[in-house]
């Protein structure tokens, strides 16, 4: 068996309670006061019950808060990007004092999720959240848009989880940190690289995955399948075609499938340092950064979510950024490449945008196989087809 790399922080948090204790506690939470939790935050809570977000032991107290939006570090000094808050409408946060348990209300099926002990209760200035962390104030940035529409008011403290999330479907590629650092050492894997995605894996994907590979002894493709922006193409069509990929194209015994159930913030840099800090927690030695990780628009340059992690070192941050440069596929040389493997002019260089590709797939029309694998183009023709004709019924 393989040793896995240290859990962010040390420890791998488990805030998942099971058993009697469950029991007891469902039945105190029944007579709490309750916050109600949408999808997003209920994902948040389950990712920190089961440590994908460790050492988060909780929803962020208000110094953890201002020093992650100041510094990009919690107050202890590690290293953190993103704020995890849990918002509440005003009315209610006046009403909440610190040191009570309030549960954590599903508020789509009304089902105990979780407990949370009040440590702090915060106003947030969410104009200067959204340019610490996503270096814009503009509306129209889906992750300001997503931030606006949460309450100003935050509440931090110590959660507990007692109910988890039921996925619809993919069951089977559901793994916790604690699962996929069992699984990786069992492999016998010492050095893995995860991959980020919310996008199918098209073939400059494949070309990075499988440069890092070269290195490694294994990949983990992990997916982001939690909230995303409603253009992106959906989880399932995306899952259907990393199994036809993988099935095709990739050594079984050095790939591995799960998803990764958080929301995307659409942050590109910091969002990049967080990613990475949670495939740690998953046991990725490694982690891939191309252009315009987690990025929206034109709202990041292309390479700044390489670039951050230069303000952070080895120790800091544990596991190790693999960066790749845009890639693509160049007619001249007859296989993929990029700037730092290619002379010829960018002509010879295929490229299609993200609208043009979402088109011609609506069409039914295949991608290039320059571009996209024709097993995994299909699936993407299929799902939209049928998206489509759900739509209309
Ligand atoms: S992301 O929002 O999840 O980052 P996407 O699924 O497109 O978006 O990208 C997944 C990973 O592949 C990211 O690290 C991204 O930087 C990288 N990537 C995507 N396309 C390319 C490309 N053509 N060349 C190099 N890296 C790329």
């Amino acid at each position: 068996m393989a040793t896995t790399i240290a859990p962010h922080g040390g420890v791998l948090i488990n805030k998942v309670v099971i058993g009697e204790i469950r029991e007891q506690l469902l039945l105190q939470a029944s007579s709490l006061r309750s916050i109600p939790i949408n999808t997003w935050a209920l994902s948040d809570l389950d990712l920190i019950g089961v440590g994908a977000f460790s050492p988060l032991e909780g929803f962020m107290e208000k110094d953890d808060y201002q020093s992650v939006v100041e510094n990009m570090r919690l107050a202890t000094g590690d290293v953190w990007s993103i704020p995890i808050t849990l918002g509440v409408k005003e009315e209610l946060a006046r009403t909440i004092t610190v040191g009570e348990k309030l549960a954590l209300i599903g508020d789509q099926d009304g089902l105990i999720y979780g407990v949370i002990e009040v440590r702090s209760v915060y106003q947030a200035d969410q104009e200067y959240e959204a340019v610490k962390v996503f270096k814009t104030a503009d509306p129209e940035h889906p992750g300001v848009a997503k931030l606006y529409s949460k309450p100003a008011y935050y509440v931090g403290g110590p959660i507990q989880v007692l109910n988890r999330p039921r996925p619809d479907q993919f069951n089977d590629f559901y793994y916790d940190p604690s699962e996929t650092r069992r699984i990786f050492s069992e492999k016998g894997w010492r050095t893995v690289v995860g991959f980020q995605t919310r996008n199918p894996v098209h073939r400059a994907h494949e070309y990075i995955q499988k440069s890092a590979m070269e290195i490694v002894d294994a990949l983990f493709l992990n997916p982001l399948v939690g909230e995303t922006k409603s253009d992106d193409i959906s989880a399932d069509v995306r899952m259907r075609s990393y199994l036809v990929l993988l099935e095709n194209y990739y050594p079984k015994d050095r790939t591995f499938l799960g998803v990764f159930p958080a929301a995307m913030r659409y942050a590109g840099p910091r969002e990049a340092i967080f990613h990475a800090i949670v495939r740690k927690n998953y046991g990725c030695t490694h982690f891939i950064v191309g252009r315009d990780h987690a990025g929206v628009g034109d709202y990041y340059g292309t390479y700044e979510a390489q670039e951050i992690f230069s303000q952070f070192t080895k120790e800091d941050l544990g596991i190790t950024p693999l960066f790749f440069e845009h890639s693509f596929f160049c007619t001249k040389c007859g296989n993929m490449a990029s700037s730092k493997t290619c002379p010829h002019d960018t002509k010879d260089h295929l490229h299609l945008s993200g609208t043009k590709v979402r088109a011609l797939l609506r069409a039914g029309e295949r991608p290039p196989e320059q571009f996209t694998r024709p097993e995994v183009a299909q699936i993407l023709i299929d799902g939209i087809k049928a998206i489509a004709v759900s739509q209309v019924d």
